[in-house]
């Protein structure tokens, strides 16, 4: 095995990873050689040429023909709009049969946050401090006996965080759920490489490889098994969200719905962007395609362009809350249709064996990692759909240690979610000069996880709760 992998990669101009073979011990080299076992060279060939030499590089972006996508606005009141109760009565048809699972991504290196755990252990509530993957996992319980159905849960790890990740949950009973029903698979992985296009040694013995990105849950839900387990549930519809964000409504009938009667194979939840420029994507249209662009390729003369009423025109941010069909996963995950997701280059700060052969930790980015995103899926989807979401009701990221997207303002967009329903049952809480309650408080998903369910919880409630800091119902 050890020749024929050598020629392989002498003959791929990856010779290199075989520099310190020779000093290795027996089990070291057998470690080395599973992993290059594992490196599809070809493909990596063609990434290097394209992305990291240039030799294949694609034109710029062509803006021609971009429009803004169309997208099912959000009523003021969606529970007595006609079309928003129609998508609301077929969603919860499609959730009492079983058909629906969710499916959070969380196999990234979660860097900005610097937290030393994977991201989903990070706690986030206001006064309980639970942690992400609690937030989740009640929110799923509650829908489950909402529906009287199990809802599985798919969790996408990669091998930096999955034993962790797998030993969080069997610490915690599961948060309630039933093993069974938790479903954890692993990622892909892609080898980083210099910027002359050559494999980095992490170690001696060990090459640099890296979670293939969030879209590389397409081919991984395929190649793990997980899809065909859904499969056998009978379940068709998979509710994808990310790590990050505890607003999500993860079981969100009026979305699956949408989706269901849209015969759609993928659709997205867009939010109105807070400013022109903020950083993220844009749900647009291409050559009759939906697609998303993101903010560091759309021109600022785009971002800011402004209907003749006033409004942004590219107003429809996206926030990475999809609905996947089953079999548009099989398709593309399985790569049968030769249909796949691209890969994108991303610098970054990579260890690496240096010339005299101790490890070396960068403070500056010295390699490539490559990644798959999973909203390139858009415009090979049929009849994709998306619908508006209310940002305070949705999208509030733990992305940065401190500033935008913290932990700071997830917990005052969560208080404010909160005081919000309690004002629509007519409880006012105090709130700071910002508009953010002034006290800490919580609820619970297990009591309701939406602002509707809020109102009917709240009501069937013997004794009501005072108003107070540090108040969790
Ligand atoms: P981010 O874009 O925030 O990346 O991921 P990240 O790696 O977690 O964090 P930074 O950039 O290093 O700070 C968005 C979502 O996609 C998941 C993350 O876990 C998060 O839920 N993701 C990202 C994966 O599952 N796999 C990946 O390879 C990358």
């Amino acid at each position: 095995m050890e020749m024929e992998l050598r020629e392989k990669f002498e003959a791929a101009g990856q010779g290199g990873v075989f520099k310190y073979f020779d000093s290795l011990c027996d089990a070291e080299r057998d470690a080395l050689l599973a992993q290059l076992g594992q490196v599809d060279l070809k493909e990596l060939g063609g990434l290097v040429d394209s992305l990291v030499l240039g030799n294949g590089k694609s034109e710029a972006f062509d803006f021609s023909g971009l429009e803004p996508a169309p997208y099912k606005i959000l009523p003021p009141d969606k529970s007595s709009d006609p079309e928003w109760s129609e998508a609301k009565r077929v969603g919860e048809e499609a959730i009492r049969s079983g058909r629906l699972a969710a499916f959070v991504v969380a196999g990234g290196q979660g860097t900005r946050l610097g937290f030393d755990a994977p991201k989903g252990l990070f706690k986030v509530t206001p006064v309980k401090g639970k942690s992400l993957f609690q937030v989740f996992a009640e929110k799923i319980l509650s829908a489950s006996r909402k529906y009287g159905v199990s809802i599985p849960w798919l969790v996408m790890t990669s091998h930096i965080n999955d034993a962790r990740t797998r030993a969080f949950f069997e610490e915690n009973n599961f948060f309630g759920l039933k093993k069974e029903d938790v479903i954890f698979f692993k990622q892909g992985l892609m080898p980083a490489v210099t910027p002359r296009g050559e494999i980095i040694l992490e170690e001696k013995g060990k090459i640099a490889m890296t979670p293939d990105g969030h879209g590389g849950c397409l081919r991984a839900m395929f190649r793990s098994g997980a899809l065909e387990e859904l499969k056998r549930r009978g379940i068709d519809c998979i509710s994808y969200f990310q790590v990050d964000n505890p607003l999500v409504n993860i079981i969100d009938p009026y979305f699956l719905g949408f989706h269901i009667l849209g015969k759609s194979e993928m659709s997205s939840k867009m939010i109105p962007k807070a400013y022109p420029l903020e950083k993220v994507g844009h749900f647009c249209m291409k050559d009759g395609k939906l697609c998303v662009v993101e903010y560091s390729d759309l021109p600022k003369s785009y971002q800011e362009q402004r209907e003749a009423d006033g409004r942004l025109r590219f107003v429809a941010g996206s926030v990475a809350i999809h609905i996947l069909d089953r079999g548009f996963v099989e398709r593309l995950g399985g790569g049968a249709s030769g249909e796949g997701l691209p890969f994108h280059r991303a610098d970054k700060k990579i260890p690496f064996v240096g010339e005299d052969g101790n490890v070396v930790k960068p403070d500056k980015p010295n390699g490539i990692k490559f990644e798959m995103f999973v909203f390139d899926a858009l415009p090979m989807a049929k009849d994709p759909v998306v619908i508006e979401g209310a940002r305070g009701d949705e999208f509030s990221p733990v992305k940065n240690a401190e500033g935008v997207d913290s932990p700071a303002t997830c917990k005052a967009d969560q208080k404010k979610q909160f005081a919000r329903w309690l004002a629509s049952v007519g409880k006012s809480v105090p709130l700071d000069a910002d508009g953010i309650p002034s006290i800490d408080l919580e609820i619970s998903p297990l009591f309701a996880s939406c602002g509707e369910d809020f109102v009917s919880a709240w009501n069937s409630l013997e004794t009501k709760p005072d108003i107070a800091d540090g108040m969790y119902i």
